[in-house]
């Protein structure tokens, strides 16, 4: 896949159907529903992104900016388009905007058994902060994880 065939895109409350697909998508009966995708993107503090190559809806990512602190709320990469740079490159805008908003930090919780997020944010420098014991509702401890942005 070339660059000039990854498309990302803002989004907003009027895009939830479509996030809600590539969220089931990514994680299964862990997905946000749609109502639950409008509701974030609704909060005034919240950005939407979503990923599009040649093939169609590949990705999306919703994040949030709390004074010099933003939040990586979700990230979820449809399967048949993973290892091909879908989420680098929307992890790539949020630390851009969220540096352009004047967040210093972003933080995130992976659950602690997430073999394939632990690395993939690593590969972004986040560095792990605390583990927060049954911090998921199947009972999973997540990991804390931040990285210090550049001011822009
Ligand atoms: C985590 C996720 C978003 C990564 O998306 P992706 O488009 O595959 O990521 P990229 O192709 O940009 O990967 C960038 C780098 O991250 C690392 N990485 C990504 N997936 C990995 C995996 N399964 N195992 C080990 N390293 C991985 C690699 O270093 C990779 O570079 P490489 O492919 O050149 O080796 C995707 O696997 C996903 O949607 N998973 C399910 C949902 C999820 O768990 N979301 C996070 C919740 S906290």
């Amino acid at each position: 896949m070339t660059a000039d065939a990854l498309r990302i895109d803002a989004v907003g409350p009027v895009h939830a159907e479509a996030l809600a697909l590539l969220s089931a998508a990514a994680f299964g009966e862990d997905s946000w529903s749609a109502d639950a995708i409008a509701s974030a993107l609704r909060q005034t503090s919240a950005r939407g992104l979503s990923a599009e190559t040649e093939e169609g809806p590949a990705g999306f990512l919703i994040w949030r900016a709390l004074g010099p602190e933003a939040e990586l709320l979700t990230i979820g990469v449809a399967p048949d388009a993973r290892r091909r740079g879908v989420g680098g490159a929307l992890m790539e805008k949020m630390l851009a905007d969220a540096a352009d908003a004047g967040c210093g930090r972003l933080h995130l919780e992976v659950a602690e058994n997430n073999f394939a997020a632990r690395p993939f944010y690593e590969c972004f420098a986040f560095k792990v902060t605390g583990l927060r014991k049954r911090y998921y509702r199947n009972g999973d401890d997540a990991i804390s994880m931040s990285v210090d942005l550049e001011p822009s």
